[in-house]
């Protein structure tokens, strides 16, 4: 007989995004007349950029010659785009890291979730809450949480460090001991950042802690002010304490391509109950080497295209495109009186739904009566009820007709 991972059934019935999806299915089935717009899951629409073509074209025609076929590549990814992710994501910033401390994969989603193999099921784990739910919900199937808890929507055994308007979207160290905390900064889903001095705090707690920062840097692109960190690297002692999560999905529009990379340090150590310390770099390249077979030499000859001249060019143009987007969201919602957060150094727009609602409720007013989507606050988690997110990864035209339904909507 078999017995299943029980662990899974804790779970909430489906993913965050598949139930939109559902939702939205079903409504335009029954009605196929309507021009929805969905500005609800954080997938880009700008089609793949000219360098990223060219250099996946010159690799297919490679991998056709006898002389340069490439069947397995190493797992942890060619040298060719750890060189480049060293030089260009860190050590023109300042920052050392080193190409064996660089793992290149097939997607944040994947590494953020897939990391938690390497960590004992003991371990206390701390999430902001609204968070991304992959998270948690990897968590959860490891069966380092307890039983979900109706009344208050959490998990039993999971620390939840509320982040609101009420204090800023700063996440207040926990009162407890926690062992595994994740940070995702420009914050999915409130669009919202941490400056230096408040990441300063994560890095000396988990050092004083003995804790592991898992920093999802996924929207870094998307910074515009001056002084918000890139990477948790530009904070000192960052590198005996955290793993960092970066992915080509937002910046180059690899969501469908597919490519990423996790940064771990070789300071970075975790404990065996018995006392010694293990480099968590080496239990992560040991289960990479057993579960996975590197990402394909076509997709990661695009990735190292992102980092020459023009690759770089056509990425900050598309990240200004999606940024216009922000900003018809942002002022054109605020213009009407919904108050808003982020979207300056993110492409979420994270909103206040109107008094009296629920984020859910406002999703549905939104789908129903406008044919808009986006995603109900709390989706992301109960500190995200009242809220609604909106991204800026539509086409422009859409964007702005979106955004006049809403107004439109609402005003009367
Ligand atoms: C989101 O909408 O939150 C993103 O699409 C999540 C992701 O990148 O997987």
């Amino acid at each position: 007989m078999s017995f299943v991972n029980e662990n899974f059934l804790k779970l909430q019935d489906s993913y965050l995004f598949s139930t939109i999806g559902k939702k939205v299915a079903k409504f335009s089935e029954e009605n196929p007349d309507k021009k929805i717009i969905k500005l609800g899951i954080g997938d880009v629409t700008r089609p793949i950029i000219p360098a990223c073509k060219d250099a996946m074209i010159k690799a297919v025609n490679e991998v056709s010659t006898e002389a340069g076929f490439r069947g397995y590549g190493p797992e942890q990814g060619y040298d060719f785009l750890r060189d480049a992710i060293a030089k260009n994501d860190y050590k023109d910033r300042g920052i050392d890291i080193d190409v064996s401390e660089i793992f290149v994969s097939d997607g944040a989603k994947c590494d953020c979730g897939n990391i938690v193999d390497i960590f004992s099921v003991d371990n206390k784990v701390a999430i902001t809450d609204p968070v991304y739910p992959v998270y948690l919900d990897t968590n959860v199937m490891a069966g380092r949480t307890g039983d979900f808890d109706e009344n208050s929507g959490t998990f039993k055994n999971i620390v939840y460090l509320p982040v609101t308007a009420e204090n800023d979207f700063k996440p207040e160290l926990p009162k407890e001991k926690v062992d595994m905390i994740y940070l995702c900064f420009p914050n999915n889903p409130t669009g919202t950042v941490l400056g230096k001095e408040d990441l300063k705090k994560w890095v000396e707690y988990a050092k004083e802690n003995d804790s592991i920062i898992l920093y999802d840097a996924a929207y870094e692109a998307y910074i515009t002010e001056k002084n918000i960190p890139h990477s948790i690297y530009e904070i000192e002692g960052a590198k005996d304490v955290a793993i960092e999560f970066k992915s080509f999905s937002k910046n180059a529009g690899f969501t469908g391509i597919r490519c990423a990379y996790v940064v771990i340090p070789n300071g970075v150590k975790g404990n065996t109950k018995s006392g010694e310390k293990v480099a968590l770099n080496k239990l992560w390249n040991r289960r990479q080497c057993t579960k996975f077979n590197g990402v394909s030499y076509i997709t990661q000859r695009a990735a190292e295209a992102i980092y020459t001249e023009e690759g770089k060019k056509q990425v900050r143009d598309n990240i200004g495109y999606y940024m216009v987007n922000a900003k018809i969201i942002k002022e054109g919602l605020e213009k009407a009186g919904f108050v808003t957060y982020g979207g300056v150094n993110s492409p979420y727009v994270w909103l206040k739904v109107p008094e009296g609602m629920t984020s859910w409720e406002f999703f549905d007013v939104l789908l129903e009566k406008v044919n808009v989507v986006g995603t109900p606050g709390s989706g992301f988690g109960p500190h995200g009820e009242g809220y609604f997110r909106l991204t800026a990864f539509g086409n422009v035209e859409n964007t702005r007709e979106a955004v006049k339904r809403i107004v439109d909507y609402f005003k009367k």
